[in-house]
């Protein structure tokens, strides 16, 4: 499949389905006398009175100082010969009620079987974006707060690449703060004697880790919980923090281990889910440019020191709200989630130089991300047309509508999550199908990432929404498994197809037979629409809303069509491309939504 170019040869440029019946209507209103501007053709919104709709001369009415019903007459009778709409009907008081030419949709069908991308045109220069969204923090179990980002991280790169544009994925982990002090502290309790803590020591330290990762999720919630309930050991842990990013050798080497051992589960976890970073690049990664990025920030005059702390003003006249200014420096000099975040701008001018950086991450963190984004602009860490762009997601909550738990209202491990998903899904295929325990685990595994990530993503990303592992599971109504069942049912059909001896290649597409068929062209040809507003929109769901159509309307013309059965050998060979379209058309949505199809379920 091409990719990226944007080379259009000499082939026919696919345009947009809704562009084309615009143009094609605004020449109608052009002939007419009107303005070509008012044929904009939208989609029905009376599905059982026409398929799409153009309201422009209600809009021409005032203008032209004519009735409405008058020129919406005129311009239907300019359509009487139209090649691309089959009937235009103007209806009171001035509608224009449209159905389309089943030879104008099957050229448009067509085209998207031999185009790239079907036919979606990719930007003649692609943008390079950096796609900031893992955001885990090393030492601390993965749990369900970063499932959102996870999941919608891994689709906006997916997309945006798909889009054409060169999408870089950094996970940018929480490897540097006051976690790291309190493992290491807590190690310190248990095993004293520990060559990292000889501050003599000089020789070299051992490969292998003290602790397992088990040992360190048990070390770092009861580290935690006892820095909150002994000051002693609160500071102790302070002073470990300050070592370690003073370079102390004993405490780098103990950080390095505890890095390895961290990230090596991180990279399990987010495995399971197809989550898949280009760059493991954390908080650690930018330390030293800290004090190069303050020089320059102090003695280009943006930074001084207020109550001791060193910050710079980012308020703006048009502010509503109140926009702290930014701090760079606590008073002891110490260096915070915003210093970080502002150096690994700067690094990441300097290594990638982007055209725009999307941070995904939850909405809490909106008016953090507005600081940050004005600091870097005001100072000039990035260029005036570099793009900083802020996702925020909302909360996945319970059943209660509170923020998920576990059953004993603890915070849930993703991996937990995960199995959980998985185990009710098992439940789900045994229960309707015949199939082997071992293969059903298989499968299970495949669609249960569906089951989460659908049930996230069809959702709007600022919104919250309730994790409901029965709704997320089912093979019916707006879920992810539904989507999947679909394509397992196409695939099924073209296997038997192939059994019995049917051919795939050069399959003739034929003109719509019925009125399903001719739906299912419909919502297929609206994917270069789709894509286009999800890409630009930075808008996972609206491929969810997509292929959520695209299924349902597959499903009804299965429902209303013979296809293997069908006796003419030339109609059933052009159903049998359809159905490859479909296949493909969806397989390709869902892999930009971060999941897959089984071959069976
Ligand atoms: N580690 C952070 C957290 O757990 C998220 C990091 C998001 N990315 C960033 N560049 N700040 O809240």
């Amino acid at each position: 499949m091409l990719t990226g170019s944007g080379q259009k040869g000499d082939k026919v440029e696919m345009k947009k389905i809704l562009e084309v019946l615009s143009e094609e209507m605004g020449k109608a209103f052009e002939a007419a006398g009107y303005e070509a501007s008012l044929g904009r053709v939208t989609l029905s919104n009376r599905p059982d009175l026409c398929e799409y709709q153009c309201n422009g001369a209600m809009a021409g009415a005032k203008k032209y100082r004519k009735a409405p019903g008058v020129i919406a007459g005129e311009v239907a009778e300019k359509l009487a010969d139209s090649r691309v709409f089959k009937e235009a009907a103007a209806v009171a008081p001035g509608f224009l009620n449209l159905k389309l030419s089943e030879q104008f949709l099957l050229e448009m069908v067509q085209a998207m079987t031999v185009e790239p991308k079907f036919g979606f045109e990719v930007p003649d220069r692609p943008k390079k974006i950096m796609i900031d969204y893992g955001g885990a923090n090393v030492a601390k179990p993965l749990h369900v707060g970063h499932l959102r980002p996870a999941i919608i991280g891994e689709s906006v790169k997916r997309i945006c690449r798909y889009g054409g544009n060169e999408c870089i994925g950094d996970v940018h982990l929480g490897d540097w703060g006051m976690p790291m002090g309190l493992v290491i502290t807590e190690i310190q309790e248990r095993q004293p004697d520990l060559v990292y803590f000889d501050p003599d020591y000089q020789g070299e330290y051992p490969v292998e880790a003290p602790f397992t990762v088990t040992d360190l999720e048990e070390i770092y919630p009861f580290a935690s919980k006892k820095s909150k309930e002994d000051p002693e050991f609160k500071a102790r842990a302070m002073e470990a923090v300050y070592r370690l990013q003073n370079g102390v050798r004993g405490y780098r080497a103990l950080w390095r281990h505890i890095m390895d051992v961290s990230v090596a589960d991180l990279k399990k976890n987010y495995d399971s889910l197809n989550v898949e970073f280009d760059l493991w690049k954390g908080e650690s990664d930018v330390q030293d440019l800290i004090p190069e990025m303050v020089d320059y920030m102090k003695e280009g005059g943006y930074a001084y020191i207020s109550e001791g702390a060193l910050v710079v003003d980012v308020k703006e006249e048009s502010d509503t709200r109140e926009v702290p200014p930014c701090m760079i420096l606590k008073s002891d000099g110490a260096a915070l989630y915003n210093t970080t975040d502002l150096a690994t701008i700067m690094e990441r001018m300097k290594l990638y130089n982007p055209d725009e950086i999307i941070y995904i991450t939850d909405k809490r963190q909106e008016l953090y991300f507005e600081q940050v984004f004005r600091c870097a602009r005001k100072t000039g860490l990035v260029k005036q047309e570099t793009a900083l762009k802020f996702l925020g997601h909302g909360t996945m909550n319970g059943s209660d509508g509170k923020p998920f738990k576990t059953r004993d209202g603890g915070v849930m491990r993703l991996e937990n999550l995960v199995r959980e998903t998985q185990e009710e899904m098992y439940r789900k295929i045994r229960e309707g199908r015949e199939m082997a325990p071992e293969e059903a685990v298989q499968v299970a595994e495949t669609v249960a990432v569906s089951a989460l990530k659908y049930g996230d993503l069809s959702n709007q990303a600022s919104k919250d929404y309730i994790f409901d592992v029965d709704r997320f599971t089912s093979f019916e109504g707006d879920t992810g498994p539904y989507i999947l069942y679909t394509i397992v049912r196409i695939k099924s059909i073209l296997n038997k197809y192939r059994e019995q001896g049917g051919r795939m290649d050069q399959l003739q597409l034929l003109e719509a037979g019925n009125d399903s068929e001719k739906a299912l062209e419909m919502v297929l040809v609206q994917f270069n629409t789709m894509l286009q507003s999800a890409v630009e929109e930075i808008a996972p769901h609206k491929v969810c809303a997509f292929i959520y159509d695209l299924a349902n309307a597959f499903n009804h013309f299965y429902h209303e069509t013979k296809i293997l059965s069908e006796e003419d050998s030339g109609r059933r060979e052009s159903l049998i491309a359809l159905l490859l379209l479909t296949r493909d058309v969806l397989e390709t949505c869902v892999g930009l939504l971060g999941f897959q199809a089984p071959e069976k379920m």
